[in-house]
This record gives C-alpha cells, structure tokens and sequence, in this order.
C-alpha cells in the first residue's frame, strides 16, 4: 500500500495541551499509510527521505483540515416524526406531560415496531447522510424505539448496515432501558427484567457496542439502572447515562460509580454529580439541540463541568422528540450561542471528546499513530466552524485514508 502525502494546508490537529489554539499548524503535511496517519507536522520539518517514499500526493488547496468530526449521542434510526407532538408543545403542553399520557417516545415506538427493516433503512438514511455531509466520520447510534428483542435487534441491525453501506464507523449503544413499553405499562421493574434478558442476546449477536439508560422521573430510577449497568458490566461493555436532563436524579453519580464513558445531558447536575463525574473520568456530553427544542431555560453547568475538568463533548442527540437534528455544525453554533462554550470547547466536543466518549483511542485528534480520517474545509480558521450558520463550508471527508 502506497503513502499519501497531504499538502497545502492547515491543520487543526486538536491534540491536548498544544501550544497552539486548536493544535493548528499552517502550512502543514500529513502522511497517509494506508488508514493511519504515519506523521503530521510543519511542512518544513517534513523529513525528505518520508516525503520521497509518498507516491500520491494530495494539494489540499489552501484548505483548513480537522479531524472526522464524531457525533457521540445520535438516536438516528426511528420511524415516523413528532411534527404534531411539536405542534402540541407549542401550544403548552410539556414534554412530560405527552410522555405521561401514551405519546412521546411511546409513539415513536410505535412507528418504529410497524416500519420494516428496508423503511427503516430508507428513513434513516436521510438523516445519516446529512450528517456525512458536515464531515461525520463516526457516529453513535442508539436502540431505545424497539423496547422489543425483536425490533431492538431490527434497529442495531440498521444501524450497522447504514456504517457498512456508506463509509462511516457506527457504534452501535444498547438503550432498550429508554421507556417502558405500552405491554408493560405499571411493570418497570418487570420490564427491566426483560432489558436484563435482551442485552447478552444481542450482544452475543455483535450489535452492542456500550449500554445506556435514560434515568429519569418518567422513566427508570437510579436502582432500575444499577441493575442494567450491573449485567453490562458483567459482558464487560462499558456504559453511559441519560442523566440529569429534566431533574435531578443522581444519576450522574451513579454512572460514575460503574466508571461511565459518559454522562449526556445534565441540566441538572449538581456540584456531586459533577465531582463524582470528574473521579470516574466520565465526559459530558452536551445536547444543545435538546435544549433548544424543548424551549428549557435551566443550562448545563458548564462553569462547574470546567472548574472539575470533566471534559465536555457535544452532539446532536438526533431523535424526532427532542432535537430532530442532522447537523453538527449548528450544534457547535448552539453549544456556544447558548451554553457559552468557546468555539475551541465546542470543535474538541465534536472531536476529541466525542471520542473519549464513546471510549475510543485512536481517533478525533491528527497526530502519527491515529485512524486517517480527517475533513477539508474552505475556511481560515477553525473557530468559523462553530461561528456561521448554514454556511456549507464542507470541502471532503477522507475516511480511514480513502477521500469518500
Ligand atoms: O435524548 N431523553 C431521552 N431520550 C431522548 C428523547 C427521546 C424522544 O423524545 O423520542 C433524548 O432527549
Ligand atoms: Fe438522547
């Protein structure tokens, strides 16, 4: 396999603790063996004897390059839509109020179960390749509208498909503790037996990556969850939480003290939550879209995420309920229009971040040694990212070395 060499350019590379704002390098090169980057720096410390083995060379054109951008918090395949849901909201009624009288995600469940895996496929796509083409080269993607083996397994199984059909890494997240089904309407302890029985099935099958759980007042409790992340951690998966979105429940603490790869939402995180995140290493992942569709007032505290160092991702949290979002990039708008965020924050919260996340190495930082999947942009500065709206900035994604 022959080396690429990457030119004409300037790098975000987003490594920790850089001198630089961002990691960035003008004028900088890139070595490509096959999908890994073999060096990154200043052109002019390009060492000659490397540069003379590189048989492709790529002029990036003067084009700012970032990692693959990594939404970490998608539930991307659903069937149907809230539209009307929305309507009602907008009228006054609350989201707890919907989910307590049988709508909410009882209604996308509902769509989800009657759709085939082909309708499924179709629906979702849409909102996959919206993302692809913001410069997403890997995403999560989460159960959570089956809350049925077999609709839990329909969905996992699109999920990776979509990965296979289009050239992006899909992790896959077990969420079948998201709502208790209509079958089980009163029995959350005994759904939760069933959650218990479900997971090692479909993690013998290859389709669970990490376990999640929405903990909430109107889902399940801090000691429903302990029970899932118990049998999680018995399969060894890792596991991350739901936490704190519309109270607060202690959930945070609780995920920290099964080592969470990350706590997502947290509207109402308390200084312990936030403590006990920080000991554990647990990210937070921020969902300003979510926010912003459910008109909520309360913010993430970020002060306290910052004054902890608990490292903070950003996502998009695409779901038809609470963010029916396709786009990073508006959400590096919003994290900092809205939960004031630093455009630096905000670019690491969708690269190195997101993928401390979602528990991986080998990615959302350019340095040797990483996975070769980065993005061309037709802008200055990495900071424009996150400043205009709808802009299109996009140039071209290279996944796992290939240009796609
Ligand atoms: O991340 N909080 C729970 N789950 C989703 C929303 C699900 C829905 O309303 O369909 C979320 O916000
Ligand atoms: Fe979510």
């Amino acid at each position: 396999m022959s080396l690429q060499l990457w030119t004409n350019c300037r790098v975000a590379t987003m490594q920790a603790d850089a001198a630089q704002a961002y990691g960035l390098i003008e004028d900088a090169a890139m070595v490509v063996d096959a999908g890994q980057l073999q060096w990154v720096g200043p052109r002019s410390g390009l060492p000659s004897t490397l540069q003379q083995r590189c048989d492709v060379v790529h002029d990036a054109h003067g084009a700012l390059i970032t990692p693959g951008l990594i939404d970490c918090h998608t539930h991307l395949v659903y069937g149907g839509d809230r539209a009307l849901e929305f309507e009602l909201r907008l009228k006054g009624a609350s989201y707890e109020d919907i989910a307590r009288q049988g709508g909410g995600i009882a209604s996308t469940v509902q769509a989800t179960r009657n759709a085939t895996p082909d309708e499924l496929l179709q629906q979702s796509q849409r909102r996959l390749l919206a993302l692809l083409a913001e410069g997403v080269t890997t995403l999560e993607i989460k159960s959570g509208y089956g809350l049925a083996l077999l609709h839990e397994r329909k969905t996992l199984q699109v999920a990776r498909l979509l990965g296979e059909m289009h050239g992006v890494d899909v992790r896959t997240t077990f969420l079948g503790a998201h709502a208790v089904p209509p079958e089980f309407a009163g029995r959350t302890d005994a759904y939760m037996d069933e959650v218990l029985r479900i997971l090692p099935l479909l993690h013998a099958e290859g389709l669970v990556d990490a376990v999640d759980a929405f903990c909430e007042r109107i889902a399940f409790n801090p000691a429903q969850v302990a029970r899932l992340f118990a049998q999680a951690r018995r399969l060894n998966l890792p596991v991350k939480l739901h936490a704190e979105q519309l109270s607060d429940s202690g959930g945070a603490q609780l995920a920290a003290s099964f080592g969470a790869i990350s706590c997502d939402h947290l509207e109402w995180l308390s200084d312990e939550g936030a403590a006990a995140m920080a000991a554990a290493g647990t990210v937070a992942v921020l969902l300003p879209g979510a926010f912003y569709f459910l008109r909520e007032s309360r913010m993430p505290p970020v002060d306290l995420l910052r004054q902890h160092r608990v490292p903070m991702a950003v996502s998009t949290d695409c779901n038809p309920g609470t963010s029916p979002c396709s786009s990073l990039l508006l959400m590096l708008n919003m994290a900092c229009t809205l939960f004031r965020l630093t455009p630096e924050e905000a670019l690491t919260g969708v690269t190195r971040h997101a993928a401390q996340a979602l528990g991986l190495r080998d990615r959302g930082v350019l340095a040797a040694g990483m996975r070769a999947d980065f993005v061309l942009w037709d802008l200055q500065h990495p900071a424009q990212l996150s400043y205009a709206l709808g802009a299109r900035p996009f140039v071209q994604t290279v996944f796992n070395g290939q240009p796609r």
